[in-house]
């Protein structure tokens, strides 16, 4: 980065005095912003295309911009490109780079256009590609979830509630939780990306233009669906960052949460997987160590992402019409979330992928904890017992063996008589752990049928062979 004293500021005609050092350094966004040069670049050659179909500048002109644009586009991807702080932000630079190279033709590009409608334009043509590219990495983290749920048909794990004993379930049916999660996720990616590619360009500064631009054309040059109706609404508007922080927040608490199971699960406490090596680190005093720090970091930095849409939310909440500089405040806020997102997204996929639950320990705890209780008591309406008391009875059932350190399964069926004369020979099926999951047919249940059938579905959806 240089800062030469001779540059001028292309909005310096007004002013008599140079722009004092701490000024330019505070204002400064070209040290972030630079990410728009794609985006800058496109969205100019797109006006500058109108402009000539208009002609407000003539094809020449219009051509001489789009060579000098493409010219710089290819300095800057070979890094040989200056950028300069003097110049405040990427418009300033590039423009700048282009008039040096163009003349007067270079002067005419900023006509009928203001940096308001040009930022807002940049920053929804960045945030359009970058939903696309969450999009794929959180498919392909469905995939991986997918096939870890088809790697295990048949293992049953237990269910929590309040992280105590629950009911069985079948690992695939945990994992195809998650599922659901990220398709919901991305939906609200699909839904955002709506009222993220409308284009604000040719609202110029915040009243549009005198001049007889045709905004519905450089609209479709950039693959944008629409216009920004009200031009003051779109240089003001940046309620579509929110509304996507917004929704990689959630993408952000459904990876927390699947990192937080992982941790657990890696536990000895839990014993229920093995995270991969590759995965993990060691410690540098305790020799025994292997440590979950890909899942802690992910569970981290969802609080960043958060931190990012709150600090979105209070930049905006006092703005008068129209544009204010506050917003350049969002673009830090919005790549690092990019960033963040989609690298938590890219290696959790490849863990899930991964992940080798430890079935044979798993199987050999299946029996502590009363997880078929549930089903007991199941047993006991089936037989005409009102649930409220079915429930009573085997809650004294889980008394009486706690007091024992035994197990339901382990009592005599006498014994269980005692509580039930209801209860008969034919209980000892409903108290197995592969009784009470394959009973669980409801639609949504964890029974292995509507397991391979949500299965099923899920590949459909994705268009993956099963
Ligand atoms: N760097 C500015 C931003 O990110 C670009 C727009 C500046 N417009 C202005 N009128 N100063 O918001």
């Amino acid at each position: 980065m240089t800062d030469s004293k001779d540059i001028k500021k292309p909005w310096g005609g007004r002013f008599t005095e140079g722009t004092d050092k701490l000024v330019e350094r505070f204002t400064a966004s070209i040290h972030f912003d630079k990410r728009l040069f794609r985006q800058d670049i496109a969205g100019s050659k797109a006006h500058a295309r109108m402009l000539a179909r208009q002609d407000i500048i003539s094809q020449d002109e219009a051509e001489t911009i789009i060579r000098g644009l493409d010219e710089i586009l290819a300095e800057i991807e070979s890094g040989i490109f200056v950028w300069n702080e003097t110049l405040e932000d990427v418009h300033m630079n590039i423009e700048n780079a282009l008039v040096e190279r163009t003349g007067e033709a270079g002067k005419k590009l900023h006509t009928a256009r203001s940096r308001n409608d040009q930022v807002a334009t940049d920053t929804r043509l960045y945030l359009r590609d970058a939903i696309d590219r969450i999009d794929a990495l959180v498919r392909g983290l469905q995939a991986s979830i997918l096939s870890q749920a088809k790697r295990h048909p048949d293992l049953i794990i237990p269910g929590y509630t309040h992280l105590q004993r629950a009911q069985p379930v079948l690992w695939a049916h945990h994992m195809l939780a998650y599922l659901e999660m990220f398709k919901r996720d991305r939906e609200r990616l699909f839904d955002c990306r709506k009222r993220v590619n409308i284009c604000p360009l040719g609202s110029a500064a915040l009243a549009g233009t005198g001049l007889a631009i045709d905004r519905e054309f450089v609209a479709r040059e950039l693959g944008f669906d629409g216009v920004c109706a009200n031009s003051m609404d779109a240089v003001a508007d940046r309620d579509f960052i929110i509304e996507f922080l917004a929704a990689i927040s959630l993408v952000m608490a459904h990876l927390s949460r699947l990192a937080e199971e992982l941790i657990l699960w890696s536990t000895i406490e839990f014993g229920f997987i093995d995270l991969p090596d590759a995965f993990c680190t060691g410690s540098s005093i305790m020799p025994q160590k292997k440590n979950p720090d890909i899942p802690e970091l992910i569970r981290g930095k969802t609080g960043r992402v958060y931190g990012h849409l709150m600090a979105m939310f209070t930049t905006i909440k006092a703005l008068p019409m129209t544009y204010n500089r506050d917003f350049q405040e969002d673009k830090e806020a919005l790549f690092d979330a990019i960033d963040t997102v989609s690298a938590s997204v890219e290696i959790m996929a490849v863990i899930v992928a991964r992940l080798v639950p430890n079935e044979r320990y798993i199987t050999r705890i299946l029996d502590k904890g009363f997880l078929t209780a549930t089903d007991l008591a199941d047993y006991l309406v089936k037989k005409g017992l009102p649930f409220r008391q079915a429930h009573e009875v085997v809650g004294k059932i889980v008394a009486h063996c706690l007091a024992r350190g035994q197990e339901i399964r382990e009592m005599k069926l006498d014994e269980l008589k005692t509580f039930s004369n209801l209860i008969e020979e034919d209980v000892a099926y409903v108290l197995t752990i592969e009784g009470s999951v394959k009973s669980r047919r409801s639609t949504g249940g964890t029974g292995p049928e509507r397991v391979a059938e949500a299965i099923k579905r899920a590949e459909l959806e994705m268009g993956i062979k099963g």
